[in-house]
């Protein structure tokens, strides 16, 4: 099993001192190729829990349980350890990618960079690698793209920048938050594609987080649905699109357009009968 989390409590104090939990004994794993999808609507505790996972949380923040990577507890690593970790073995996607981005730094140079300081490549090394990285990730015209900064380049383009340098350092684990929620939908679905393909073709593991169901639907074997903190249902994803077992999972898939839905083969009591 590359990742165990089990029963995994966060809480964070407030201002008076109280302590509040925010996600109550979360259970999950995932194996290499695989991909589990976390859905929730805001304030669920999705980022929370996967900011846990790369030893990320905040200094008040407080967690119990267990977070076995490859065995290892990231709960009781000390700060050396989780920067190897985070280093090398699980990269991050975030939602807006400008987050792993300097807007003063080329993309080629930026990608090569991480190269030259983590895999220890040579300057020609590094930049053939940002080249064949940025072809991974399809950017059209990578190679006159590795001189754009991110600015000059759309936001679905510095997505697949920021994917190709959370994959420069060869993780075993790609955790992706929210990933498309800021993209258009054609351009949506070719990230997912791109992340699918990944974890077939690399055999990384991914964690995949949206609110919507319906990106979650497209690419995760397993489905986790949260709602304020707590698991509501977990399971094979085609399961849970079929036979939710939960009335929030019922909510969840009503939200989805009856396109998606219809695409997808859904049918929940509240869509039946309708046009
Ligand atoms: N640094 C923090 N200090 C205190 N409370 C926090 C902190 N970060 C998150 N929380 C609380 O933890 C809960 C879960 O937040 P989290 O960011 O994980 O939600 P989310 O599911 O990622 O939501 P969204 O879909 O909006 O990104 C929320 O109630 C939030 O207020
Ligand atoms: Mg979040």
């Amino acid at each position: 099993m590359m990742l165990d989390i089990k029963d995994l409590r966060v809480s964070f104090q407030n201002g008076d001192g109280q302590e509040n939990e925010v996600v109550h004994g979360i259970n999950l794993s995932l194996n290499k190729g695989e991909t589990l999808g976390i859905v929730g609507e805001s304030g669920s505790g999705k980022s929370v829990l996967s900011l846990a996972t790369i030893g990320l949380l905040p200094k008040t923040a407080r967690a119990s349980g267990e977070i076995l990577f490859k065995g290892e507890d990231i709960l009781r690593m000390t700060e050396r350890q989780l920067c190897a970790l985070r280093g090398s073995r699980i990269g991050m996607i975030f939602q807006e990618p400008m987050t792993a981005l300097n807007p003063a730094m080329k993309v080629g140079s930026q990608i090569a960079e991480g190269l030259r300081l983590h895999r220890h490549l040579s300057r020609r090394e590094a930049s053939a690698e940002a080249l064949r990285l940025l072809e991974m990730v399809r950017i059209p015209d990578a190679k006159r793209k590795m001189h754009c900064y991110p600015h000059e380049m759309s936001g679905g383009q510095r997505q697949r920048v920021g994917i190709a340098i959370a994959l420069a350092l060869k993780p075993d684990l790609l955790i992706a938050d929210e990933p498309t929620t800021a993209l258009d939908v054609t351009v949506q679905a070719e990230i997912l594609d791109i992340l699918d393909d990944l974890v077939s073709e690399l055999g990384i593991a991914l964690i995949l987080i949206s609110h919507d169901l319906g990106v979650i639907a497209r690419i995760a074997d397993r489905t986790l649905v949260m709602y304020r903190g707590n698991e509501m249902e977990q399971g094979e994803t085609e399961r849970v699109l079929r036979e939710p077992s939960h009335e929030y999972t019922v909510k969840l898939l009503s939200a989805l357009p009856q396109r998606v839905r219809v695409g997808l083969e859904i049918t929940t009591p509240n869509s039946e009968g309708k046009a």
